[in-house]
């Protein structure tokens, strides 16, 4: 793993935005694979300034999204599809064909997780994949579990997930429960993955994710296994290291 302590999360945002780039000016037909949270918005906000500059044009790019609440519908706020045309995919040119955000919507869940990862790789895979990480350590919706679910699949989310999801619904009752989410499996075939983590409280999780075992119980901790991770941290996330 690349570790990289940035000043604060604008530059880390920066940085992080500059490896997409270059990713997509060495090949504008790249496969991009997005995150949702508050970490990656310094990182959106980057990548709209370089395609506003005429610096990066999202023009033949495409892109797969981690994961999706089941049970909202796309249109609801708080969607992630709603998420992500409100914070990038409205705001570069990127064509609205070319993104993909898990839609949980057949009768059999299991379907729309096998279509997705057919979908992925008829794109050719992730070119460079962006992760943020939970409290617990999870990436994606893979919560702490015995073992690495390798495909899409459907989550039930955990108490610790909900909670910190509540700040963006009304109170923890109207937060989905489920998830589609993307396998460690599919987010380690990426080619190659950028993880960014801000703020004291995801200090332990970090510590875990590159000191601790490769161990389920942390699903992070999986990336020490990939070849080509970047992991951008705040100094107060990187505390504990
Ligand atoms: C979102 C996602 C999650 C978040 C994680 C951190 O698509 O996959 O794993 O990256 O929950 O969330 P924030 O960035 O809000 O702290």
């Amino acid at each position: 793993m690349n570790i990289q302590v940035c000043k604060d999360t604008n530059s880390i945002g920066k940085a992080a935005a500059t490896m997409f780039a270059a990713e997509i000016i060495n090949n504008p037909r790249c496969v991009l694979g997005l995150a949702t949270g508050s970490t990656p918005l310094p990182t959106y906000n980057a990548l709209i300034e370089l395609n506003d500059a005429g610096i990066v044009s999202f023009e033949t790019v495409r892109s797969f999204n981690l994961d999706e609440y089941v049970g909202i519908p796309r249109s609801h706020e708080q969607s992630y599809y709603s998420f992500m045309f409100e914070n990038l995919f409205s705001r570069v040119n990127i064509k609205p064909d070319n993104v993909q955000v898990p839609t949980p919507a057949s009768t059999d869940l299991n379907d729309d997780c096998v279509a997705y990862d057919a979908a992925i790789d008829a794109a050719g895979g992730i070119d460079i994949q962006l992760l943020g990480i939970g409290h617990n350590g999870h990436i994606a919706f893979n919560e702490p579990t015995e073992v690495f679910p390798f495909g899409t699949h459907i989550v039930d989310l955990t108490e610790s997930t909900i909670e910190a999801n509540t700040r963006f619904f009304d109170c923890a009752e109207d937060v989905p429960k489920k998830a589609m989410t993307m396998g460690i499996g599919s987010i380690m075939k990426a080619r190659s993955i950028v993880l960014i983590a801000t703020g004291a409280g995801k200090a332990e999780a970090v510590k875990a994710m590159i000191k601790g075992e490769v161990d389920p119980q942390c699903p992070a901790s999986v990336l020490q296994l990939h070849p080509n991770v970047t992991v951008f941290l705040d100094a107060e996330a990187a505390s504990l290291l």
